[in-house]
Formats: C-alpha cells, structure tokens, sequence
C-alpha cells in the first residue's frame, strides 16, 4: 500500500476510553485488550499516560513489552517530566511513539494555562525536542483545536514539524465542529502549514454532538492519514469516534474514500466484547457494527429479500466483521482439547497451565447447567474467571439465598477473604440485596454501589447472566464482572470481583491530570 492510501488506525481505547468515568482496567486487562488489538493490526495502540500514576506507567510498560507488531504510544503533556517518564515507560517497546500535547485554542491558553500563545509555541518545541531523545517517532496535538485561531494552528504546526514531529494530530476537543467545518479545517491546514508535506495530518475527535464518526470521515476526505479511536466509541464524556465504524465505513465505500485501512476486520466483535466486558459498559443492541441486533432482521420483508439475495439489505458480511455463523460450541461431553482449540480459535489465551485448568473446571460446572455452550458463554467465563484468579484476595465459597412470596428474603455466604473462610447471614429488599448485604457484613469495605446491570449473554431461559456491578471508594471507581447461570450467584461474583480490583489497585489518580 503507498504510504498517502493509507490510513492509520491509532486506537486510543486504553488511554481515552479508560477516561470514560467507571471505565477505568488493570493492568492485566489493559494488556490483554492491548493483544487484542494487535491481532486486529491495529498500528497504533495508545497505552496510557505514564505520568498519572504508578498504575499507568506500569501499565504502559507491560504493554510494550507485550505488543510487537504495533506501535506502542504513551501520552505525555509538553513538560519535562512527562515526556521523561513516557519514554522510560516505553523503552521496551519493538516500535514507540510519544504523543505530546499542549492547549492551543484562546480559551484554553487564556483560562487554564495562563500563557501567552508564544509561550505555548516555545513549550511544545521544547517538548517535541525532548522526545526526540527517546524516539523519533513523535506526535504533537494542539489541544482544543477544533476551537483554535487557524493562523495560530498553522504557525505551531509548522513549527513542531520543524522540531521533528512525525504527525500532527488534530483534535476536536470538545466535540464542537460539524463535519463540513472539520473538513475544511483540515484541508486549509494541509494547504497552509508550508512543510506539511513531512508529516501525517491526524485527528482526533469527541462525540459531544453525536459528530465524532462523521467528522473523523469528513477530516479524511480532506487529507488526513490517521484517525483517532476507540473501540465501543468509549472515551472522555460521550466518547470517542468509534474505531469499528471509521473502519467499515473506509472499507465498505472504498468508491468514496481514497486510501485503506490494513486491519483485520473480523477481530472488531471479538474485541469490543473484551472491551465491553472488561469495562462494564455494555454495547447497545442497535449500535452499529457490534450490536447485537446490526445484522438481524425483523421484519418479514426485509427476511425474505436477504434470503433471496444478502445484498438487499446488508451492505456489510456479517462474518466480516467477526461475528461468528456456527454458534453452538461445546457441551458438557467436550474435553480439555477442544476447550483448549475453541479458545484458541478465540485468541484466548492463558500464561499457565494451572489458568486453563482452573477456567476448564469452570466450564464443566457451566455445562452440567446448560446444554449449549456458546463463544459468548466462552469469552465471559474467561473474563470472569480470569486470568488474575491468582490475584484474588477474596473468593466465594458457597451462596445461599431463600426467596419466597411474602418473606424477607434472606442470604447465608461463606467466603475466603486471605485463606480463612468467613459466614455472614443477612436480609434484603430482594435476594441480590441481601447477598450484597452479607458480603458487606464480612468486608466492611465502605464502598458505594454506583451501576448494577444485568444482561443475558446469549437467549433462552438457561442463558447465563453477565452482572456488572460498579463501586466507588474515595473516588476510585472499579467495575466488577460475574457470570452464571444463576444472576444472583452471578451477582456476587462481580461485587466481589469488584472488590479485589478495589483491593489490588494501587492509589491511581484520574489519568487527566491537571495542565502544565
Ligand atoms: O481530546 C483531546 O484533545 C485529547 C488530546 C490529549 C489529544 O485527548
Ligand atoms: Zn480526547
């Protein structure tokens, strides 16, 4: 592919769609989305901001460690001392980037930075040229562009390419501009910025006005090479453009746009169910592309003309985009091997034997309650099982819960909290109250209940619920997951899956820090 058909797909999900409130991942899941990402050849993965938090540099760091064959970025505002813990969070990485940033808009600078603008212009030089001894692989955003004077947009732009920055990205921060508008933006500032022509022209847009999608398109009709993204849409306030749109959109009217994206489009639903599942933010049933309702139809009209012909109603194969045909995986008489294959097939994978084996008796258990195993029962006894089982400080033992016209309900639980085991007994409004109730008797954690959702993963009365339960504690915010085919055992498990996260997560301020 010539270099100007390209379009690069930065994805940004770890580090703006970790800024969604609630959506905030471990480690060990930042890296597990982050290997999923790199099996759909994503060629960016933007890891986090080093400098928030020890969290966030650590996670940074294991993602490239883990990731070779796209390239890592860490976010850093124009300041020393984020650009110094960006490039130590990335030394490892097969291929780095550092994205530097600094407000540009008169608002921003007037307001929040207190800088004059040629302070702003001496800054993020300084800044490009600091990356510069880490990689030379360097992104500069104008923050709040959308919002900023284009002369002024024109003579930083120019400079921090001078400077040595690689791609200029462009950001509508708050989601203000209309795709004509953003468009046009771009293509006065490809035309304008006199050495354009050494740097890829980004963007990065919110969805404030429901516009992230289309101004993303809009800016690549007119020139740029690389948007910014996020599986799900998830990102800071209403979100990010959605990687999974932006990608089919570029595929599927490839007779309108004048480059391609080099990604494996059957990883997006495989992906954004990780992503969903790991971040308890479900996806909505007519969302495009990964809803579960983008490929079904309803009415008898439309039924018939895609039985006689897909065409007449489907402008994209649903199997392109990875969701899968043959549906009914495994039952109760599968073994180790085909649970193994299955998974694999699913690129799930585990770090140790002692892992499948514990997932793989989770399983038979799930089989001996339903007949018919699905991929989706599959990806949700992983994610709830986990791959961080080892880590868990507390454990269920055994859950009780009597229920009955007229009565209290009431919950008798035994957990494992450090090796020793520990009842609790304990009434409630509804049954999920009083196991909730119970599980507080024994922990005493002084966390808030802030979302508990329940949805079905697949259909039939003996389909398993998926519970997410999110908590709060002094403004930390984890989101628990839990499966079963029993929701009130499914929801003790995702409170206490919530739990241990608030237990293991080591103090992490909220990634957008204060400004320079
Ligand atoms: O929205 C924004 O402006 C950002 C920048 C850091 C690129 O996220
Ligand atoms: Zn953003």
């Amino acid at each position: 592919m010539n270099i100007e058909d390209k379009l690069i797909i930065f994805d940004t999900t770890l580090r703006d769609g970790e800024q969604s409130p609630g959506a905030s991942m471990t480690r060990d899941e930042k890296v597990r989305i982050a290997k999923s990402l790199e099996r759909m050849r994503v060629d960016v993965i933007e890891a986090g901001f080093p400098i928030a938090s020890p969290g966030d540099f650590e996670s940074v760091q294991a993602v490239a460690r883990a990731v070779t064959d796209s390239t890592v970025c860490g976010l850093a505002r124009a300041v020393d001392r984020d650009i110094d813990r960006a490039g130590e969070a990335l030394r490892e990485a097969a291929s780095a980037r550092i994205h530097t940033f600094i407000a540009t808009s008169p608002i921003h600078m007037e307001m929040k930075l207190r800088m004059q603008p040629e302070q702003v212009i001496e800054q993020a030089l300084r800044a490009v040229k600091r990356a510069g001894r880490y990689t030379d692989n360097i992104e500069f955003s104008p923050e709040d562009a959308g919002r900023s004077e284009i002369d002024f947009l024109c003579r930083i732009l120019e400079a921090v390419i001078d400077a040595g920055a690689r791609t200029v990205n462009i950001p509508d921060t708050v989601g203000y501009n209309l795709p004509h508008q953003f468009g046009e933006l771009i293509r006065t500032l490809i035309e304008r910025v006199p050495n354009a022509d050494k740097a890829v022209f980004s963007i990065h847009c919110h969805n404030d006005l429901g516009l992230a999608v289309s101004n993303s398109l809009s800016a690549v009709l007119n020139g740029a090479r690389q948007v910014e993204c996020t599986i799900n849409g998830l990102g800071e306030r209403a979100g990010n453009a959605a990687l999974e749109e932006v990608v089919m959109t570029v595929k599927t009217r490839q007779d309108i746009f004048p480059c391609q994206v080099g990604l494996d489009s059957t990883q997006i639903v495989p992906c954004s169910r990780l992503v969903s599942g790991i971040t308890g933010f479900p996806v909505q049933p007519n969302k495009a592309i990964v809803g579960a309702n983008a490929f079904a139809h309803e009415s008898g009209i439309h039924q018939d003309g895609v039985l006689k012909s897909r065409e007449t109603y489907e402008i994209m194969r649903a199997q392109d985009v990875g969701w899968s045909a043959n549906r009914i995986v495994l039952g109760k008489h599968s073994g180790r091997n085909a649970f193994r294959t299955r998974l694999k097939e699913l690129n799930i994978e585990f770090n140790s034997e002692e892992e499948l084996n514990y997932a793989f008796s989770q399983f038979k258990e799930l089989a001996d309650k339903k007949h018919e195993i699905f991929d989706e029962d599959l990806q949700a006894l992983v994610t709830d099982t986990g791959i961080e089982a080892e880590n868990e400080r507390v454990k269920l033992v055994s859950l009780r819960v009597c229920s009955e016209t007229g009565e209290t309900p009431n919950a008798q639980l035994t957990l494992r909290v450090d090796g020793s085991e520990q009842h609790a007994s304990a009434s409630g409004s509804g049954p999920v109250d009083a196991a909730f109730k119970a599980i507080e008797l024994i922990m005493s954690s002084g966390a808030g209940l802030q979302l508990y959702s329940v949805n079905n993963i697949t259909s039939g009365t003996d389909a398993q619920g998926e519970v997410t339960v999110r908590l709060d504690k002094a403004g930390r915010i984890v989101n628990g997951q839990g499966a079963d085919t029993d929701i009130v055992i499914a929801s003790a498990k995702a409170y206490i899956n919530a739990l241990n996260k608030l237990i293991l997560k080591s103090e992490k301020a909220h990634p957008q820090l204060g400004d320079v």
